[in-house]
């Protein structure tokens, strides 16, 4: 895929996560100087397939897989360090030079109480419940909010600093994790901050020559005229502010999080890139007004390889929400969208496509970010003709189907933006590169 924008690029899923990002974003990485996470944590999963081995990423951003960039973490990621040790340890034992990675000083640490709590609130909520991947996430973010418990990369050098936080913590929430405990009848649960801290300096030890002030790193590089790439995890959909809350993340996982969770000026992004599933899918609770529960789904499943990288849940499944992508590409100014798994869809004899609302206060093409509004919408569809050939096979516009480029095209129309790339299948070069839209 061409760059002639000598600024920076942005990755972002336009749908609820999943979306084959990782792929992308390894195609891209050799063209950049440095891969950036700037949000969510390991409930993300990247599985990038290179060679024929699949790697399966969490906290480390994908350009690691790459020869050339470094890859960098930065202050609005919520980083489990044990998670990350094992990914590091996983992917050296692979092969994969991890050495190239800078953690922000700043990003806050997923302890192991954070863990608990998410499992906790989770059980405790029940039919209320979120459905969250319960790696910690939400606590995290919480703490960094609530300030006087949160514990940031640093603390794990300054055994002073993470003492104070982690006893604080500690404080706090062994009131609630122990009537929430009891009230599940579980044995009584006691968070010890002298064990909990032994841990994470351990992990400190270990990490400490990676944890860095990447706010000054980034900038230095822009002002070397290097090109970032920025790595969204998780999706818009699932965005804190902008997706279908509750049904959400706790970050800004849109491509409005970028400043804010890697210190980068928002002017330095030059192009955004929207990646999207040839349908749509979404993991955990929330509204999918294109949900299929019958053979479709099913196939497309089956088909898809739909299950959880981070938690092997199977993801729910549905025909293409164009409303939803139509927002999310709004939200995010994508500038060219990257279709993946348009391959999965072939062997239907129709397809459909979702272009407005039934809601109850009449018809809307406009996306609804509200979990519970959302949730009383009927999708309206559009038919169009299904392809049965396999395209895995092929490399070029002129090698698709007449139906399978018509729904592309499609896509292209509704949602008013260029399709730059169409996946057809998981390995790195199964890839249809497409220069200034599929209609042109
Ligand atoms: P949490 O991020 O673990 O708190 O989970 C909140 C919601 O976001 C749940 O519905 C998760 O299934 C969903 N979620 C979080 N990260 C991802 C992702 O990377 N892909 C798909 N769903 C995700």
């Amino acid at each position: 895929m061409a760059n002639a924008n000598p600024r920076s690029t942005a990755v972002i899923g336009l749908q609820w996560g999943d979306e084959g990002k990782g792929k992308l974003v390894d195609r891209l990485a050799g063209e950049h100087d440095a891969t950036v996470r700037f949000n969510g944590g390991a409930n993300a999963g990247h599985s990038v397939v290179v060679g024929g081995t699949r790697y399966a990423l969490h906290l480390m951003p994908s350009g690691v897989l790459s020869d050339r960039a470094i890859g960098v973490i930065g202050n609005g990621v919520v980083v489990d360090p044990e998670a990350l040790l094992r990914e590091i340890d996983a992917l050296s034992a692979q092969g994969v030079d991890t050495s190239r990675l800078v953690i922000s000083d700043r990003a806050h640490v997923v302890l192991p109480y954070h863990k608990i709590e998410d499992e906790l609130r989770e059980a405790f909520l029940s039919g209320g419940a979120i459905g969250t991947t319960k790696r910690g996430i939400g606590p995290a973010y919480g703490d960094k909010v609530q300030r006087a418990s949160g514990v940031r990369m640093g603390d794990l050098t300054r055994p002073e600093t993470l003492r104070e936080r982690v006893t604080l913590a500690c404080r706090l929430k062994n009131v609630s994790v122990q009537r929430m405990g009891e009230s599940l009848g579980l044995e009584r649960i006691v968070l010890d901050p002298e064990e909990i801290c032994e841990r994470a300096l351990a992990w400190g030890e270990r990490l400490a020559p990676m944890i860095d002030d990447t706010a000054y790193l980034l900038n230095g590089m822009i002002r070397e005229g290097k090109r970032l790439l920025f790595e969204g995890a998780n999706a818009t959909l699932l965005d804190v502010d902008h997706g279908t809350y509750p049904f959400v993340t706790s970050s800004n996982s849109s491509a409005l999080g970028i400043s804010p969770g890697s210190g980068v000026p928002a002017k330095a992004i030059g192009r955004v890139i929207g990646v999207m599933k040839a349908y749509s899918t979404r993991v955990g609770a929330g509204p999918m007004p294109t949900e299929l529960h019958d053979a479709t789904g099913d196939r497309i499943r089956e088909r898809g390889r739909e299950f959880g990288t981070t938690t092997g849940r199977p993801r729910r499944v549905g025909w293409l929400d164009l409303v939803a992508v139509r927002y999310s590409a709004m939200i995010n100014g994508v500038d060219e969208i990257a279709l993946t798994l348009l391959d999965v869809l072939s062997g239907f004899d129709e397809l459909k496509l979702c272009v407005a609302y039934e809601t109850p206060e009449g018809r809307t093409e406009r996306f609804i970010p509200d979990g519970e509004r959302l949730g009383q919408v009927a999708p309206v569809y559009e038919t169009m003709s299904g392809f049965g050939e396999d395209l895995s096979g092929c490399r070029s516009l002129d090698e698709l189907p007449a139906a399978a480029r018509a729904y592309v095209e499609r896509i292209e129309a509704f949602v008013g933006v260029p399709v730059g790339s169409i996946g057809v299948g998981p390995d790195r070069e199964q890839t249809i590169e497409v220069s200034g839209g599929v209609a042109v």
